[in-house]
């Protein structure tokens, strides 16, 4: 499975960031998994271009530009020149402050152009009796999928994460039931673009060690894309170890 540990900003602590990548190559060495972890930049900067070992690093988030006068930013070149091969791309807490599809859609251009994989992330922000949630996530999907040449959608990672299921107790993840039903939903919309059916989906929201064996089963994912219970050792661990 490919495993993204999303560090957000809950490791502000050099040491302990430190303590989490030593573990992360402790599991990794094992190969069973495909280990990711996306810290804060400056710990990016710190571990990936020393790496030797078979954990990977992605990106936060990427700059929309490609560089030059743009304070603050940090584009998919800087990142891929310290040793990031992955880049999220459009989480939930990007677009909730402002990120549109089309920025989303710039952002994986710049990814795939600079080596990047995009870890692309699309989800509901709430479930309503209707099912519009179904095209709203058709909509994210077009949005970047349609404009991409074949090639380029083979190479993108997708995270379903439904917004409402995300830094909460495993009681309010989704099940395992209706995550099953949804990746059947989403390998049906990009099953109708060119080059996308074989694209590798992860679910993310509220996964823990004690959820994370049933929605890898029931669900039928290729891996997850975990927040709050990847940034500490023992529960890091344990997330790894229940699906060994
Ligand atoms: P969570 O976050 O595991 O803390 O719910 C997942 C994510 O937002 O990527």
């Amino acid at each position: 499975m490919l495993i993204v540990a999303n560090w957000k900003a809950y490791v502000e602590d050099e040491a302990k960031a430190k303590r989490l990548y030593a573990a992360a190559k402790r599991l990794a060495a094992g190969g069973r998994h495909e280990i990711v972890l996306a810290p804060a930049a400056p710990y990016l900067g710190e571990f990936a271009s020393a790496n030797r070992s078979s954990v990977a690093f992605a990106a936060q988030d990427i700059s929309e530009t490609t560089g030059g006068a743009a304070t603050g930013e940090v584009t998919a070149a800087i990142n891929e020149s310290v040793g990031a091969t992955y880049a999220i791309v459009g989480h939930s807490e990007r677009r909730a402050k402002g990120e549109t599809d089309a920025m989303v859609l710039e952002k994986v251009r710049h990814a795939l152009a600079n080596g990047l994989t995009p870890i692309l992330c699309v989800g509901e922000r709430e479930r309503d009796p209707e099912a519009k949630y179904l095209s709203f996530l058709r909509g994210q999907l077009s949005a970047v999928f349609e404009p991409l040449s074949l090639k380029e959608r083979s190479r993108i990672v997708l995270a379903y994460e439904p917004v409402w299921a995300i830094g909460k107790g495993a009681a309010e993840a989704i099940t395992p039931a209706d995550l099953g039903e949804m990746v059947l939903y989403i390998r049906k919309v990009l099953g109708s673009y060119k080059g996308a059916g074989k694209v590798r989906i992860l679910y993310g929201g509220s996964v823990d060690p004690s959820n994370i064996r049933a929605l890898a089963v029931g669900g039928g994912v290729d891996g997850f894309l975990i927040g709050h219970a990847s940034t500490e050792v023992q529960s890091f661990g344990a997330l790894v170890k229940a699906v060994n």
